[in-house]
């Protein structure tokens, strides 16, 4: 568990922690991507650690991976790279550092460090997890080939590394639809996303799609009727749901693609209204860069994401903790599915 108070009488002997307007105007160029979403005075508050992890980035040749799902004082702040989890990986490959900060949930962090197993991959909050990764064992993928006896094994990223490395090959939701198109085989196994397999089977008609029983808690809560009842009384708005709904949500939606995915559209289209059906950063990190989109109605919010806060990221590169470690063996194997999957999508040009 983490203790907050150690964390923070540790920090204040070494940094000026205090809300310092003077620096928060010195760096407005920052502020600048993210002042329709964060007020000035929390950017008072957030400019004194944005300020001390750039200069610790610097001291310890440290790179911030962060998700899609990240704050925004996070995500235009400190991130060096931004993206879902596919761009994530594909990027981690390719670190030069000797350390990165991954922001984002613990499987993220993982894939990082199977994939660059020379650096030092570090974890601002360990406890930052997936309901998806936690749904299933290397046992679940053992029951699912007994079921299926022949038929390939295509892991959600959102996996820990034995869950990877007992599968063929993994996917993300920005190409699990390719991925399983080009897989030769009819009966398709795909852990552990229950819903993003059905809206997969929609795509991919030609296919036999079975599934595992895993759902992520964002965006299992959100209901074909609240999308029904949002667009009477907003009709003009466009729905934009990520494909971990439910395929009856994703139905009723005008788009649905991985948080990648969903900026592009949003980005590409600039429809007036935009409801976006995933977790509630994703509207804020992109509301500065598109000031004619208002981004309308309720969002869920990740609580394994929001673990990660510009404190413990700071603390992360102060005290080079939690360094990420996979057992080189399972590394080895998860290495192989998830190579897999970025090799392919290269080859379909995703
Ligand atoms: P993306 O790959 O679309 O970024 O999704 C990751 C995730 O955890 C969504 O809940
Ligand atoms: Fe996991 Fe859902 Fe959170 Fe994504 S949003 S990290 S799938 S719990």
């Amino acid at each position: 568990m983490f203790d907050l108070q150690t964390m923070r009488d540790q920090l204040a002997n070494h940094y000026d922690l205090a809300p310092n307007p003077d620096l928060a105007a010195a760096m407005s160029d920052t502020y600048d991507q993210m002042k329709r979403v964060v007020s000035p005075i929390d950017w008072a508050t957030y400019a004194p650690y944005v300020a001390a992890i750039q200069r610790l980035k610097a001291e310890r040749n440290a790179v911030i991976l962060a998700h899609n799902y990240m704050t925004p004082e996070i995500y235009h702040g400190v991130a060096d790279v931004v993206g879902d989890s596919l761009q994530l990986a594909i990027e981690a490959a390719k670190v030069e550092a000797d350390v990165i900060v991954q922001c984002g949930v613990h499987f993220m962090a993982e894939t990082s460090k199977i994939l660059s197993p020379d650096k030092t991959v570090l974890m601002p909050d360990m406890e930052a997890g997936c309901s998806l990764a936690e749904s299933i064992t290397a046992e679940g993928i053992s029951e699912m080939r007994a079921k299926y006896p022949g038929a390939p094994v295509v892991t959600y990223v959102n996996t820990t590394a034995e869950v990877k490395a007992a599968s063929d090959i993994c996917c993300t939701s920005s190409n699990a639809a390719q991925i399983v198109a080009a897989l030769d085989s009819d009966t398709i196994i795909m852990t552990p996303d229950q819903y993003l397999a059905q809206n997969i089977a929609q795509q991919v008609p030609q296919k036999n799609i079975v599934w595992w029983e895993g759902s992520c808690i964002v965006h299992e809560q959100y209901t074909a009727k609240d999308l029904r009842d949002f667009r009477e009384w907003n009709p003009d708005t466009r729905l934009i749901a990520h494909p971990e709904c439910p395929p009856e949500v994703v139905n009723e939606a005008d788009f649905s693609g991985s948080t990648s995915g969903i900026i592009k559209y949003v980005t590409d289209e600039k429809p007036e209204k935009a409801l976006l059906i995933t977790e509630c950063s994703m509207a804020s990190n992109i509301a500065d860069a598109l000031p004619e989109v208002d981004f309308v109605g309720p969002c869920n919010m990740c609580p394994y994401m929001k673990m990660i806060t510009l404190e413990k990221i700071l603390f992360s590169l102060h005290t080079m903790s939690e360094p990420v470690e996979v057992d080189p063996k399972v590394a080895e194997g998860a290495r192989v599915a998830v190579q897999r999957m970025i090799d392919l999508s290269r080859k379909l040009g995703i």
